[in-house]
């Protein structure tokens, strides 16, 4: 079963040493919209519009009902000891076991370009693919996106579509 107003899994912390991915509270609002709201991040998003703090809440309202959408913050625990991003798995289709990967983000300035979103990914897509027991995984990039396109290439999401300066990748289970 999927969809809104089911009681949402509790997902245990998924860590590597250096990355720990735990799903997202509502008191790590301010902090996420407060990333988002940058508009070196925001412009690479596909909703890309400035979103106030109440809809943000509201989001996470309905998100907090959902038990296909599963956004994680990522704290990277062995140096900054602190959370830097985030990252989702979402529209999770159980029946299916296929959903999207998206909403990442190094939200923090200092620990972008350390390969913290590459260990992310793949901390993410090996929890997808072997605890959600997901056979696809699909997701949406700006083409002109090259930190985010090189990463998803190099975990072997391939290209299937490319229009309005979009492209759609899938990665199947290996
Ligand atoms: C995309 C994003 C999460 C990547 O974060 P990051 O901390 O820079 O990522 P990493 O350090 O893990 O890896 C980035 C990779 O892209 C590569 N890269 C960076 N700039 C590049 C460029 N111009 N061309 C090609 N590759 C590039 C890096 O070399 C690195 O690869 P490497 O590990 O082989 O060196 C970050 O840039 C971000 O938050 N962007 C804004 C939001 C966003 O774009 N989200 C994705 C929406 S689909």
């Amino acid at each position: 079963m999927s969809g809104i107003f089911v009681t949402k899994r509790k997902i245990s912390p998924i860590e590597n040493g250096r990355i720990r991915l735990r799903l997202i509270e509502e008191s790590d609002l301010p902090m996420t919209l407060a990333w988002r709201s940058q508009d070196r991040i925001r412009k690479w998003f596909l909703h890309s519009e400035i979103v106030s703090s109440e809809q943000h809440e509201e989001w996470f309202s309905q998100y907090s009902q959902r038990d296909d959408d599963y956004l994680f913050i990522i704290e990277e625990i062995r140096d900054l000891k602190k959370p830097v991003g985030q990252i989702s798995i979402y529209k999770i289709d159980w029946e299916g076991k296929r959903a999207e990967f998206g909403r990442l983000m190094i939200g923090e300035k200092e620990a972008r370009g350390k390969g913290i979103a590459r260990e992310a990914t793949g901390l993410i897509l090996n929890f997808a693919f072997e605890n959600l027991g997901l056979d696809e995984v699909e997701l949406v990039v700006k083409k002109d996106n090259k930190p985010a396109v090189t990463i998803y290439r190099d975990f072997g999401f391939n290209e299937i579509h490319e229009s309005s300066g979009l492209k759609k990748m899938v990665k199947v289970k290996n």
